[in-house]
């Protein structure tokens, strides 16, 4: 509540101070003028003092440690140590996820589990990561007050993997056993950061509502994270039990460690190309139109659609591994080009899919995925997910004539990788006449040339050109090296 009188002596306070203020600023500026004279007159031979005046002021760098020019040589493969986390329950059907990416005797780390494997898992396996039994929780002081056991020790797998010793890692990567990894994309890409310092590397979910209700700032754990050997350790030996007793309330391990790792000053750095998979349904859409990234993970493979129609879960991630064997770092990477003279415009999906659309679409338009996949939860206003999306539609100057990857070869003559990929299914759509009437219909298939002597530079986009055979109704498309400043229209 507040009376008149308050008002109006509050309203004369506030003009008082703006009078007052008034004056003091005309005391201030005249006697700074009288002083800039003097100093002038008096101080001007020497700019010693102001310049040290000018220097306490100065915020100085950091002093740079000498390890800055850091003679390591490049992270590799044997500097990566994956944490799989599992469960017998779970493992008995996600072996085949983890077994397509794992190289033994080469990729480093272990499987974690819940309990000694029974008979049925032995022998173990040589093909499969050497497995780990967790600690048991419940002997922590903490135990009777957590929420989760499973999430505790799924976070705790942190601290056993680092107890197991491996040597020379600068790299703990967590993951579930439903992902897969590009292995060769990962030492890429974590050859850009400091392993010498702390870092958090990981994504987002691609639903809003994922990350609105855990976190913007947490790396979705089912997909992967990384964390470089110092912050690891730091969190073996001084955070983890402390982590749990501050938030024995949580009841996710991505959001306990996102929170152990906020209390030391640590955020995350997001890396495009790892995939939580917060979705349902057909998820080509996504794959077909991927950020210029190098692909690194795909999460919750048995919670979506076979990535590739007419196979199975299993089938389809081993043909995605085909392309895979030759060049990871094209893979899902989208190239896109146009055929001017027939309207006509092209996206490959490298080692995935291929698109036609009987119409010229900005390239701004064809990397937004295509809408063919539905959101983690339904009780959500739009927008639901982390990028822009396309509508499905049955306008036949928008829905492209949809082909996947089939196979893939080495052609030695030209050092080229040749992928093949067939059409799916016919569109079933008249052609777009505003562009006039080319449709693609009698095309069956679509082979696309990449150079097969250097690995793509990650982050940068590729160029093609497009060369239809009309005999065999086969279009070529060559992939190449964009041209300085070329526009891609
Ligand atoms: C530099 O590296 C050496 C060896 O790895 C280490 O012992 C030393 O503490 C490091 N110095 C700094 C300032 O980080
Ligand atoms: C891994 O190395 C061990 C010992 O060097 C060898 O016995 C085993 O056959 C290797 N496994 C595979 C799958 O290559
Ligand atoms: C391409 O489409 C434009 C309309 O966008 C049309 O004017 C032009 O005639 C078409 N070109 C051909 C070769 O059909
Ligand atoms: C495309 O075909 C439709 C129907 O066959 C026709 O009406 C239209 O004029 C054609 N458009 C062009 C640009 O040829
Ligand atoms: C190419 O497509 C046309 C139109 O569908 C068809 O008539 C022709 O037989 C095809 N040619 C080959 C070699 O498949």
């Amino acid at each position: 509540m507040s009376s008149p009188n308050v008002i109006s002596s509050s309203f004369i306070q506030q003009k008082f101070q703006h009078f007052s203020l008034g004056i003091l600023c005309k005391v201030i500026a005249i006697s700074g003028l009288i002083l800039l004279l003097l100093y002038t007159l008096f101080f001007d031979q020497t700019d010693t003092q102001a310049s040290q005046l000018f220097r306490s002021f100065q915020l100085q760098w950091p002093a740079s440690s000498p390890n800055d020019t850091t003679t390591d040589p490049p992270t590799n493969i044997n500097h990566i140590g994956f944490i799989v986390i599992s469960s017998l329950k779970s493992w008995k059907y996600r072996r085949p996820y983890v077994e397509s990416w794992w190289r033994p005797n080469v990729t480093r780390g272990h499987l974690f589990l819940d309990k000694e494997p029974t008979q049925e898992f032995l022998p173990w396996t040589a093909t499969s990561p050497p497995f780990v039994v967790n600690e048991d929780v419940t002997k922590l002081r903490i135990y009777p007050h957590i929420v989760s056991d499973v999430q505790v020790r799924m976070f705790r797998s942190i601290l056993d993997m680092y107890r197991v010793g491996d040597e020379g890692l600068r790299w703990f990567i967590m993951c579930d056993d439903d992902s897969i990894f590009m292995v060769d994309n990962l030492v890429e890409v974590l050859r850009k950061y400091d392993h010498t310092k702390y870092q958090y590397i990981g994504s987002n979910s691609e639903c809003v509502k994922s990350n609105s209700d855990f976190s913007f700032d947490m790396g979705f754990g089912g997909a992967g994270y990384a964390l470089s050997y110092p912050l690891a350790q730091a969190m073996a030996t001084k955070l983890v039990d402390g982590c749990i007793e501050r938030y024995n309330y949580l009841w996710a391990s991505d959001q306990i460690a996102q929170s152990c790792l906020a209390d030391v000053g640590v955020h995350l750095t997001i890396e495009k190309g790892i995939h939580q998979i917060d979705l349902h349904g057909d998820i080509s859409g996504l794959l077909s139109s991927h950020p210029p990234s190098p692909f690194l993970t795909l999460h919750h493979l048995e919670l979506v659609d076979p990535i590739f129609p007419s196979m199975d879960r299993n089938q389809a991630l081993n043909h995605l591994m085909k392309a895979a064997q030759f060049d990871q770092s094209r893979l899902l990477q989208q190239t896109i080009c146009y055929q001017r003279e027939s309207n006509r415009s092209f996206s490959v999906s490298w080692g995935y899919s291929a698109h036609i659309y009987d119409n010229i679409i900005p390239r701004s338009v064809l990397r937004k995925p295509l809408e063919t996949f539905r959101p983690w939860a339904n009780n959500w206003k739009r927008p639901y997910y982390m990028f822009n999306t396309r509508w499905m539609t049955n306008n036949p100057c928008e829905a492209p004539h949809v082909f996947f990857f089939r196979s893939i070869e080495y052609a030695s003559r030209k050092n080229q990788f040749v992928t093949t990929y067939a059409r799916s299914w016919p569109r079933n759509l008249p052609p777009c006449s505003a562009s006039g009437n080319h449709s693609a219909d009698h095309i069956s298939e679509i082979r696309v040339f990449s150079p097969a002597r250097t690995r793509k530079t990650a982050g940068v986009i590729e160029c093609c050109d497009v060369e239809y055979k009309a005999e065999v109704n086969v279009t070529d498309i060559k992939i190449r090296t964009c041209m300085k400043d070329e526009v891609i229209a």
